[in-house]
C-alpha cells in the first residue's frame, strides 16, 4: 500500500541509534509538524525521496573514530545545500557533522555525563539573538568531544567544563547541539527546538491528525478497487479497532469483521466489544464462537509455545473459512487485509556497530497471532503504520470511538491460555479467573459484586482510580494447591497471581507497587467471594527479566 503524499513540511531524522530518536519525532509532532525516523545510514536516494525540509542527524552510542561508524551518505551535505535544507546534529550527529566537515573529534578528558549547566555565547541563531549570556541546565551523554570547528563553524553554547555545547554555520545552514534537548532533563530544550524549527527553519506547523486520516482515506480509496472486498481481524485492541473504523469510514460495508470467540475470553469480553463495535461504532462484524474449536485442541497441552502455536493455526482456519463464505457471497476473493500495525514495528533502527545486527524491523513476531495462510495471498492495508499509540488514541477519538474503548489495557491474542498456566483446560482454571459460581458464604449484598479474580482485580483498579496509571493489569491460574482455612474448615485449593506493570510500550516493564490496603483488600475480596482460591500473591518482577505474560 502506498504511504501518503507528504504535503506538510517534514522533518527527517536520521536515526544513528540513540534511544532517544523517537522522543525526538514525538517531541516534534507534537508541535503539530509531521516528522518520522529513517535509518541514519539510508541512501541519499531514500532521504531526498522524503522530501523534507529539515534534517535531523541523532544521537548514537557510537565513538565517530570506530572503524564502522554509522554515517550519513556522501553528498548529503551538498544536496542539504544545495537545496536549502537545514541540518541539525544532535549529540553523535553534532560530532559526525565536525568530523566529515574537516573539524577534529578526540575522546574527552572528563567523559561528560547528566546534567550540566551551559552558557550561550555571543549572538546565536539556534538559541535566538538575544540569548547571549543566557546560562541553563541540560542533559548531556558523551565521551567524545569536538575541539577543532570545520572552517566557518562557530561556537555558540559552552558546558561548564569548556566543552563545545552547541554550534553552527549560519551560512551554510548547519547547527549542532551537543546536548539532548529532547528530553525533560533539559528543561528548556524544546524552547530551543520550537524556536530552531519555526524561526530558524520556517516550518510551518500544519499537521493534524484531521488531515491525516483524510488522507488515508484518499489512499485507501485509491488502493482498493469499487468492487473489491477488506477482511480485518478485530481482537477487541484499540489498534485493530481503530484501523477497522477508519476503513470502513473509506470503503464502508465492503469491510468485513471478524471476532472471534476462541474460550480464552476474559468475563464478558465477547459482549463488551460486540456492543462497542455494533452499537458504538456501526462495523459489519462476524461474531464467530469458536471456543468448543479452541479448547478440544488445547486438551492436555502444557508447553506454552505449542500453546500459542495451536491458537495461532485455529486462527487461520477461520479466517479462512471466513474468506472461502464471503467469496460465495460477493463471487469474489477478498483481496486485502488490514492490520493495525503502529510506527514502533515498523521504524528500522540503526544498530550498534559490532553488534552484527544490520537494520531491522521490531516485529513482535510471537505477537501477530499466527500469520496468514499462503493461499490466502491478502495484500495489506495498514493505516495506522505512521502513527504512536497514543496518536493512534488520538485518531480514534476523532472516529468516535469511546474513549473508555481507547484506554483499555492491551490483552494478548492467545488470550487466558497464557495466562492459566499449563493445562487451560484441566479443572475450572479459565473459571477461576473468569466465571467462577458465587461462594455460598456470599450474602445477597455480595452477589452483585464480580466473582471472578481477574474482574475483582480489575474493578478494584478502577475504582480506586488507578486504571489509567497503569500499563496492564490482570490476574494468572496457578497450577498448585496449598492449604488454607476457610469457613473454620481446612481447604486445599489454587493459588492466583496479581500481576501489574507500568511500561511506555510494552518492551519494558516496571511492576506496579501498590499500597498494602489496595493489595489486602483485593486478596480478602477474591478469597472470600472465588471457590477454589485460598491464596493470592503478587508477582513483583519487572520486565526484564521476566516478559509481561507469564507463558
Ligand atoms: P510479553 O509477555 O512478551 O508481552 O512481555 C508484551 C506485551 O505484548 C502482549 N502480548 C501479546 N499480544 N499476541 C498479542 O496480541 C500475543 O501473542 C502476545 N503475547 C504478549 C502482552 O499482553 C503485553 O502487552
Amino acid at each position: 500500500m502506498e504511504t501518503p503524499t507528504m504535503k506538510p513540511d517534514t522533518v527527517l531524522i536520521l536515526d544513528f541509534g540513540s534511544q532517544y530518536t523517537h522522543l525526538i519525532t514525538r517531541r516534534i509532532r507534537s508541535l503539530n509538524v509531521f516528522s518520522l525516523v529513517i535509518s541514519g545510514t539510508s541512501s541519499l536516494k531514500s532521504i531526498t525521496s522524503y522530501n523534507p525540509k529539515v534534517v535531523i542527524l541523532s544521537g548514537g552510542p557510537h565513538s565517530v573514530h570506530a572503524l564502522d561508524a554509522p554515517s550519513f551518505p556522501d553528498g548529503f551535505i551538498e544536496w542539504a545545500e544545495s537545496n536549502g535544507v537545514h541540518v541539525l546534529g544532535i549529540c553523535y550527529g553534532l560530532q559526525l557533522i565536525v568530523q566529515k566537515l574537516g573539524g577534529v573529534v578526540v575522546e574527552g578528558e572528563s567523559k561528560e555525563y547528566g546534567k550540566m549547566e551551559i552558557e550561550v555565547k555571543g549572538k546565536s541563531e539556534i538559541f535566538g539573538s538575544e540569548s547571549g549570556g543566557d546560562k541553563q541546565m541540560v542533559w548531556m551523554s558523551h565521551g567524545d568531544e569536538a575541539v577543532k570547528l570545520p572552517q566557518g563553524f562557530e561556537v555558540v553554547a559552552q558546558s561548564a567544563q569548556g566543552a563545545v555545547a552547541a554550534l553552527e554555520n549560519r551560512e551554510r545552514k548547519i547547527y549542532g547541539l551537543q546536548y539532548h534537548p529532547e528530553v525533560t532533563h533539559s528543561p528548556r530544550g524544546m524552547e530551543t527546538l520550537k524556536h530552531f524549527l519555526f524561526d530558524v527553519c520556517g516550518v510551518s506547523a500544519d499537521w493534524k491528525m484531521e488531515d491525516l486520516m483524510e488522507e488515508e482515506i484518499k489512499v485507501i480509496n485509491k488502493t482498493v478497487a469499487s468492487d473489491e472486498h477488506v477482511i480485518c481481524a478485530l481482537s477487541g485492541g484499540v489498534d485493530s479497532t481503530v484501523a477497522a473504523t477508519l476503513v470502513h469510514k473509506a470503503i464502508g460495508d465492503r469491510l468485513h469483521c471478524i471476532f472471534v470467540d476462541n474460550g480464552l475470553l476474559r468475563f464478558k469480553e465477547q459482549e463488551r466489544v460486540m456492543d462497542t463495535f455494533e452499537r458504538d461504532l456501526h462495523l459489519p462484524v462476524t461474531c464467530v464462537d469458536a471456543s468448543e474449536q479452541f479448547l478440544s485442541q488445547l486438551k492436555g497441552v502444557v508447553d506454552p509455545e505449542t500453546k500459542r502455536k495451536i491458537i495461532g493455526k485455529e486462527f487461520i482456519n477461520i479466517f479462512d473459512q471466513f474468506a472461502q463464505e464471503l467469496e460465495k457471497k460477493h463471487g469474489k476473493k477478498p483481496a486485502f487485509l488490514v492490520q493495525g500495525t503502529l510506527y514502533p514495528d515498523v521504524i528500522e533502527s540503526c544498530p550498534p556497530p559490532g553488534t552484527d545486527r544490520t537494520h531491522s524491523h521490531t516485529i513482535k513476531s510471537h505477537h501477530n497471532v499466527g500469520g496468514l495462510p499462503k493461499d490466502m495471498k491478502l495484500k495489506l492495508i495498514e493505516p495506522l503504520k505512521l502513527l504512536f499509540k497514543d496518536e493512534v488514541r488520538e485518531l480514534g477519538k476523532i472516529l468516535n470511538v469511546p474513549v473508555g474503548f481507547l484506554k483499555r489495557h492491551p490483552f494478548p491474542g492467545p488470550g487466558l491460555a497464557v495466562r492459566v498456566l499449563g493445562d487451560v483446560t484441566q479443572g475450572n482454571a479459565l473459571e477461576v479467573l473468569r466465571q467462577a459460581s458465587l461462594s455460598k458464604i456470599l450474602t445477597a449484598k455480595h452477589r452483585q459484586q464480580p466473582s471472578h479474580v481477574d474482574e475483582i482485580f480489575i474493578q478494584s483498579i478502577r475504582d480506586a482510580g488507578l486504571y489509567d496509571s497503569i500499563w496492564q493489569a490482570f490476574a494468572v491460574f496457578l497450577p498448585v494447591r496449598s492449604v488454607g482455612v476457610q469457613g473454620d474448615k481446612r481447604t486445599h485449593s489454587h493459588v492466583v497471581a496479581l500481576r501489574a506493570v507500568t511500561s511506555q510500550d510494552g518492551m519494558t516493564a516496571d511492576w506496579y507497587n501498590f499500597e498494602h490496603k489496595f493489595l489486602d483488600d483485593v486478596s480478602r475480596k477474591i478469597c472470600n467471594s472465588v471457590q477454589g482460591v485460598n491464596r493470592v500473591v503478587q508477582d513483583i518482577t519487572s520486565k526484564p527479566p521476566s516478559t509481561i505474560e507469564w507463558e
